[in-house]
């Protein structure tokens, strides 16, 4: 292995306590390959854990904590019979060295229209075409739903994982309660920053009680923001760094920023165009990073490790190259593949529903015709 590869190797030492054996996480990536009443599948199983082998943790696609929360074939925690197989994922990627971690969330408004009940902070429909508009959470409703996240950590606690990851990020359902875009309330919940942070920060400290009641004192506890929001109003850099002056005061594990790009430049921090992530970093103080994003090539992830983020979680490449880390292990890192051809699907064992998204989405995912 190339010197300047081996910081990638180094490993690191969680708040809870948990050794992570190197930089490389597998980011949170749906896959909608679990059986249709959300239980976990043997494709799905089999898909972790050749990405699993090598790398420090894997971080599941985002599972459902309510039955009006997820997707067709995405993980689901929402109940206890889907216990068995979630215990069955998390000893699996374990069995190779990768700590599990398991991304708890709901959808809100994002939710597809064959959910018959799509909610959200108020009644913004998700800003595309056809959107369906969503109910607005009674002020009754929202501590049922708090619970929701916490009885999804301790499926997770019992399931054996070693951590949950709090999505509160990509206009999921805890980013849409901080956002002055998608929650209009007038009540407790919404209005000020302080009123729209309010959903976020209990979820954080009913998933803490949840850990502290159930779980070793090592239980990993994430959390994943998006930096901004193109809507105005919406998430700005000032929003996002109180909530992070926030979750900083809160026992969490990491911070995972979720970019398309990790060094994208900030469009509303009041004309400091420096990358989110480097703004945040200075705000963040002890709260280990999580930067994600473009991040294909052994010399990306040095660089940014070298820039002062400690963990890089790696989405769309580690399903082009399941053996990504283990080739720069080896001194192999020109042969990493940084694009997938069309024939790729089996010997990557990508499941057919994830390939067939893939396939609808061009320019999601670079393929080798391309230039
Ligand atoms: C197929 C796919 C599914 C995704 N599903 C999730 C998800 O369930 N939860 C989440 O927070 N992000 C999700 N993402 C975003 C990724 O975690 C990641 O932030 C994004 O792909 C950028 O990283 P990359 O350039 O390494 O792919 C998904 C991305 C992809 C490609």
């Amino acid at each position: 292995m190339k010197d300047e590869f081996l910081p990638l190797f180094e490993p690191f030492d969680l708040t809870s306590g948990v050794q992570l054996r190197n930089r490389i996480v597998m980011a949170p990536m749906t896959h909608t390959a679990s059986h249709l009443d959300g239980s976990v599948s043997e494709v799905e199983i089999n898909y972790y854990v050749r990405r699993a082998r090598g790398i420090g943790m894997l971080i599941t696609g985002s599972a459902s904590v309510m039955a009006n929360g997820g997707f067709p074939g995405s993980a689901t925690a929402d109940r206890d019979e889907l216990i068995p197989g979630l215990r069955n994922l998390a000893s699996a990627v374990r069995s190779v060295g990768a700590k599990a971690v398991l991304q708890i969330a709901h959808g809100g408004h994002k939710c597809p229209p064959s959910i018959d009940d799509i909610v959200g902070p108020s009644s913004v429909p998700e800003p595309k075409e056809g959107a369906i508009v969503p109910r607005e959470l009674t002020a009754e409703e929202i501590p049922g739903m708090i619970r929701a996240f916490g009885e999804a950590t301790r499926r997770a606690i019992e399931a054996g994982f070693d951590g949950v990851e709090i999505h509160g990020a990509n206009g999921f359902l805890i980013q849409q309660f901080y956002s002055p875009h998608t929650n209009r309330r007038d009540d407790e919940w919404g209005g000020s920053r302080q009123n729209r942070m309010r959903f976020p920060l209990e979820v954080v400290d009913e998933v803490r009680r949840v850990v502290e009641l159930h779980a070793k004192p090592s239980f990993i506890v994430g959390y994943r923001i998006t930096p901004e929001e193109a809507e105005t109003p919406g998430i700005t850099m000032d929003d996002t760094l109180a909530l992070v002056q926030a979750l900083v005061l809160k026992k969490l594990d990491y911070l995972h920023i979720s970019q398309t790009d990790m060094w994208s430049g900030s469009q509303r921090a009041n004309g400091d165009t420096r990358p989110c992530i480097e703004i945040i970093k200075e705000h963040a103080g002890n709260l280990p990073i999580i930067g994600v994003g473009s991040i294909r090539t052994a010399e990306n992830a040095a660089h940014a490790l070298q820039a002062g983020v400690p963990l890089i979680a790696l989405g769309r490449e580690l399903i082009m190259d399941p053996e990504w880390l283990k080739k720069i292990a080896q001194g192999r890192e020109e042969d990493i593949k940084t694009k997938l051809a069309k024939t790729d699907q089996l010997q990557l064992e990508i499941p057919d529903s994830l390939w067939g998204v893939i396939m609808r989405m061009p320019g999601w995912f670079p393929f080798e015709t391309e230039a």
